[in-house]
């Protein structure tokens, strides 16, 4: 397949200005990401959501720096011509710069990520500063911010209020104006991330947050209905169903298995008949 020509932090600015969408996607390994990447999103992200849709945890608490970095790798090597972020775990940029380096560190040079991203807003912005002067481009993350999901009270849509929605903004132009290449706004009021995007220079990334961001991001297994079956979510429109596609396709295997009738002619191998007639007692 033809190489495509890298996409670069400048050039996302440059889309936004042209009024052209954003395509991100979650992936985690090697053949989601080479299938991402043949099907010409923008950019990946290596979600620390591998908690709940690879690795089976109900939150993305649990996820650790070396997860990610194992998973990013895995991207990478599927995904060599494609911009690809990974997520910072959870408080693994909330101790001290140096810590926070260290894991950021981990993430580009383990992992080959070209940015990193972290949820929250201002509280976070000198910390989004500290690693935008080390050079790594840096995509923020506010609404609903699954790592404090304890604090928020459960997954519900975020800035409602007009005080809520001044939060946001103010929250956003902290990012902004710490270096924040992208932010993901998630789960919000279309006209919140509408009123957002307009006043914010650089690229919104939406998730449950309508149709006016710059670019959307969905995740992988979600979009692709890939796992056990789960309740529906509005904001996620599933585009294929891979689990009832795996599921059947298992089934069928293990009743021609049950049945004698895999392996067939056409999946086995054969001897010659000459060893066939020596193994067969026939050693003559
Ligand atoms: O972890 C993740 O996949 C994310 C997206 C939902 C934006 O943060």
């Amino acid at each position: 397949m033809e190489q495509r020509k890298p996409l670069t932090t400048a050039k996302i600015k440059k889309m936004k200005m042209d009024g052209v969408p954003l395509a991100v996607v979650t992936a985690y390994d090697y053949p989601s990401a080479r299938l991402a990447e043949e099907a010409g999103v923008d950019v990946i992200l290596v979600g620390d959501s591998l908690g709940n849709v690879v690795l089976g945890y109900d939150s993305t608490l649990p996820v650790t720096l070396d997860d990610i970095v194992y998973h990013t790798r895995a991207v990478v090597r599927g995904a060599g011509s494609t911009f690809v972020v990974a997520d910072l775990p959870f408080l693994t940029y909330h101790g001290s710069i140096d810590s926070t380096m260290r894991a950021v560190a981990r993430l580009m040079q383990e992992g080959g990520a070209k940015a990193v991203k972290l949820e929250g807003g201002a509280e976070v912005a000198p910390v989004v500063e500290a690693i935008v002067k080390a050079g790594v481009p840096v995509v923020g993350h506010i609404g609903l911010t699954p790592q404090s999901v304890h604090q928020i009270g459960g997954y519900r849509v975020q800035g409602r209020s007009s005080e809520q929605a001044e939060k946001l903004l103010a929250d956003a132009k902290a990012l902004e104006q710490a270096g924040a290449f992208a932010i993901v706004v998630e789960l919000v009021t279309d006209e919140l991330a509408e009123w957002l995007t307009k006043q914010l220079s650089i690229t919104t990334i939406g998730i449950g947050a309508g149709a006016t961001c710059d670019g959307q991001v969905l995740v992988f297994h979600d979009l692709l209905q890939y796992g056990p079956e789960s309740v529906p979510r509005k904001f996620v429109k599933t585009y294929a169903n891979l689990g009832e596609t795996i599921r059947t396709g298992i089934g069928e295997y293990v009743k021609e298995v049950k049945a004698r009738s895999f392996p067939g002619p056409d999946h086995t191998f054969h001897m010659d008949n000459d060893v066939v007639q020596y193994l067969y007692g026939d050693k003559g």
